[in-house]
């Protein structure tokens, strides 16, 4: 649905997109992630046409969107920055979805299902500079998926977002994918990309270094496991798990494994009488920072 070749974008000195490429299918997540300064931003911007790159190409269901063929209804963009008109929640979405080319009783139709979806109702004839922080971020994702786009770009949607907010815009998202759009979703966050079930793009200078299902880029990580125990004197550590691997902290062992469930099991296997004494055990996935840092290793940085 969104297919991305070679996009490159210079400010001066700064290469800000290097030869990014980036595929999205129908109902699709893509969850794009990296450090601040990699280019997501400038991707976003790019892709729903609102800066010129040096060269590349954006295609949405296979035709070419370039600043002078703009298709604002193929495409909802909420950027990183909030962007509210100091007016009514309303009249907010009114103002979206026109500018998406709705009619006016589709219009009606589609705030009334969005702002149902993002909790809104209640406060849509509210004054934005009267919303919460929270209620802003929501109503700024409202505007860009009103339309149901078939590419919807999200920039850091949820960053200062309350629990509730956060909620609420991660099942609206996974709704609109379900319907098909294909989404591209920026965060630092790696347990929204699991309740979204996206695939995974990592960013790094401007290109996309890694790509596919979080399974794949995760798999090859170790993980964390931390056992407490009622006394820790005495613990015998199998050979695999001493060392850097493992080691006793008060009475807490902390083993790093790729398979750190496995890893706890053979620990209290091998220490019987210790085992009956295990007051709680913790097991830490792999974070985005974890995948970052073996990405960066594997690529020489
Ligand atoms: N308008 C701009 N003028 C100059 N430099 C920019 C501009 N926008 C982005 N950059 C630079 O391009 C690089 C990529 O930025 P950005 O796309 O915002 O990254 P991200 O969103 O991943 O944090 C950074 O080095 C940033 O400073
Ligand atoms: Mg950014």
């Amino acid at each position: 649905m969104l297919s991305v070749a070679g996009l490159r974008k210079r400010y001066g000195e700064v290469v800000a997109l290097d030869g990014f490429e980036l595929e999205v299918a129908p109902g699709e997540i893509v969850g794009l992630v990296g450090h601040n300064g990699a280019g997501k931003t400038t991707f976003a911007r790019a892709v729903a046409a609102l800066l010129r790159v040096d060269a590349g190409t954006v295609r949405v269901a296979g035709r070419p969107i370039t600043p002078r063929r703009r298709r604002p209804g193929e495409l909802g963009l909420a950027p990183q920055e909030l962007a509210l008109f100091p007016t009514t929640a309303l009249e907010n979405l009114r103002y979206a979805g026109r500018l998406y080319g709705l009619g006016r009783h589709t219009l009606a139709e589609r705030i009334a299902e969005t702002a149902e979806a993002l909790g809104l109702t209640e406060l849509l004839p509210r004054p934005v500079e009267d919303l919460s922080g929270g209620q802003q971020r929501r109503l700024h994702a409202a505007a860009a998926m009103l339309h149901r786009p078939r590419v919807l770009l999200l920039d850091e949607p949820t960053v200062g977002a309350d629990p509730v907010t956060r909620e609420l815009l991660l099942h609206a998202v996974r709704d609109l994918a379900d319907r098909g759009t294909a989404v591209v979703y920026t965060t630092h966050y790696l347990p929204e990309l699991e309740v979204l079930d996206a695939t995974l793009a990592v960013a790094d200078h401007g290109r996309v270094i890694a790509r596919g299902s979080r399974a794949e880029l995760l798999a090859a990580l170790p993980g964390r496991v931390t056992l407490s125990f009622a006394d820790g004197a005495g613990l015998v550590f199998p050979p695999d798990l001493s060392g850097h691997a493992g080691g006793l902290h008060g009475d807490d062992v902390v083993i790093t494994a790729i398979d750190p469930a496995a890893a706890a099991a053979r620990l209290l296997a091998a220490n019987p009488e210790h085992a009956a004494r295990l007051r709680s055990i913790a097991l830490d996935a792999p974070s985005l920072d974890d995948l970052y840092r073996e990405l960066l290793t594997r690529n020489g940085a």
